[in-house]
């Protein structure tokens, strides 16, 4: 989908479709319905009358227009109360206006940019209108051999009532786009069925994105793997016929400064447990065991278009778990790259397994602040659903600026405890460490046994077991993988931009 700026009279601008806001309880449409109203002799204020819940949030209400404006259709977007409009509810109601376009066979729409009387910022705003639209249309049709949906929407036209802040509005609309597109690119990843998005697929799609965007670029096979210890992602590995594949894309943003942020990904393409084999029932959920990575990868894809001053590498562990002759036992004691033994109690307990040798990887290639994201418990999607991420932290001050950089973008994070006292569940009595804690804090102990390898560097694990994926259309989400996270890691690498 194209998507331009344009400035002009909204009544001018010829489309399939406009997009105007209706806020609840507002009777005299004002700003851009207004005009729109005064064109069409008052008719939009009769139909507020005529349907009093059309300024209801997410409610979308389609009129024509017989030719007395230049659009063909005017879509009414309830937005609820103007006092609580927020930029992620801007979202959320543009995914819902251009489903409801593209429903009645819009192929160009045009919108104002949803800015509530200025209580939202331009460059925000804009940005926002952009990534729902864009998040909002995105389907996965690649395996559908008829296409019996409607045509796609070609042209998104962004009007701009406000031109002494033309650049704003131009540059959030660019950015929003190259957001949403990386988040579209990660849902991808995710939604194609283990037996394609393999390990090796995962590692040609970084080669594309390295190649696109100029990062250096190596894969480490198991050779390497071997070569350098790497125990614990070996051990996950070994069950599989798929060969394992760590992927390290290196961004040098601000080449003077001696920072380097890594972004960790959970890479599993399949979990099924292993020998601590799943329950069949919804087993075919775990090809997107791979989130965190896809998440990683969407980020990076984002990073080389914006281009922000500050270093990343980005350290991504993939492979199956898998069960087989060759595969890992429950009892198996492993020798991590750190040196650190670990005693396997569940092979389903493999997300830390291999996390663990990517963050000691990662602070080997010189990472001095870490983040990791990874679909790792059951246990997060008990305790805080489908709506909020897990974080645990070693570092107060990087947690809080991961934990405001999401809020800022409209994902939900919340932070659960690290306390020392939870550290006792994963010693073993023959080794370091062992892989599980029990049931009690499930989301904690696997957090914090990842955090035994981040040692003393700054270090933010997410757990996204509950939100990378969602079984229904909500908001600008659609039925299957969110690529939560993606969106966090663009807006983290901004906030620390220097330029
Ligand atoms: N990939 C799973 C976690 C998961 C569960 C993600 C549901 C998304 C939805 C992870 O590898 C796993 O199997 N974790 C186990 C750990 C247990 C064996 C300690 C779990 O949560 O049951
Ligand atoms: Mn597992
Ligand atoms: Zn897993």
């Amino acid at each position: 989908m194209n998507v331009e700026v344009v400035s002009g009279s909204i009544n001018e601008i010829l489309c399939d479709t406009v997009i105007v806001n209706v806020f609840e309880g507002v009777m005299t449409p004002g700003g851009a319905a207004g005009v729109v109203d005064k064109a069409l002799d008052s008719h939009i204020s009769d139909i507020i009358r005529d349907i009093p819940d059309c300024g209801k949030y997410g409610k979308t209400t389609v009129v024509h227009t017989f030719g007395a404006i230049g659009a063909k259709r005017i879509l009414l977007l309830g937005m609820g109360k103007e006092s609580e409009i927020t930029l992620d509810k801007v979202r959320a109601l543009m995914a819902a206006a251009m489903r409801a376009a593209k429903k009645v066979h819009s192929q160009t729409v045009a919108t104002i940019i949803h800015r509530a009387s200025d209580k939202l910022e331009a460059c925000q705003a804009v940005q926002a209108v952009t990534e729902g639209a864009v998040m909002g249309l995105y389907q996965f049709t690649y395996y559908k051999t008829t296409k019996n949906d409607n045509p796609e929407i070609k042209k998104l036209v962004l009007i701009e009532a406000d031109t002494s802040q033309a650049d704003a509005i131009a540059k959030g609309a660019q950015i929003g786009r190259s957001i949403a597109e990386s988040v579209n690119f990660a849902r991808d990843l995710i939604n194609h069925p283990a037996q394609y998005m393999t390990p090796t697929k995962m590692a040609s799609h970084a080669k594309e994105i390295a190649e696109q965007y100029g990062f250096e670029l190596s894969i480490l096979e198991k050779e390497d793997m071997q070569q350098k210890g790497m125990g614990a992602l070996l051990a996950v590995a070994q069950g599989s016929a798929e060969p394992a594949k760590l992927i390290v894309l290196k961004y040098q943003g601000d080449p003077a400064s001696q920072e380097t942020i890594a972004f960790v990904g959970k890479g599993i393409t399949f979990d099924s447990g292993g020998i601590s084999i799943k329950p069949s029932q919804k087993m075919d959920e775990m090809k997107g065991d791979m989130a965190g990575a896809a998440a990683v990868l969407g980020a990076m894809r984002a990073i080389g278009q914006l281009k922000p001053q500050v270093n990343i590498i980005a350290v991504v562990p993939c492979t199956e778990n898998m069960p087989s002759g060759n595969a890992f036992r429950p009892g198996d004691i492993l020798t991590s790259m750190s040196g650190k033994t670990i005693e396997v109690l569940s092979t389903d307990a493999e997300g830390r397994l291999i996390l663990a040798d990517a963050v000691t990887y990662a602070k080997q290639l010189g990472a001095t602040k870490i983040i990791d994201l990874a679909t790792l418990t059951g246990a997060c999607v008990i305790g805080l659903g489908t709506v909020y991420s897990g974080v645990l932290t070693n570092n107060q001050q990087w947690c809080q600026t991961i934990i405001a950089a999401a809020q800022q973008i409209g994902e939900k994070m919340w932070e659960l405890p690290n306390d020392d006292e939870y550290l006792e569940q994963i010693k073993s009595s023959i080794a370091d460490l062992k892989n599980t804690g029990g049931r009690p804090g499930g989301t904690i102990t696997a957090g914090l046994f990842i955090g035994q390898f981040a040692e003393n560097t700054p270090w933010v694990h997410i757990d996204i077991a509950g939100t990378a994926d969602t079984d229904k259309d909500k908001g600008y989400n659609r039925k299957g993988g969110t690529g939560v996270g993606v969106r966090t890691l663009i807006q983290l690498a901004a906030t620390l931009n220097k330029s």
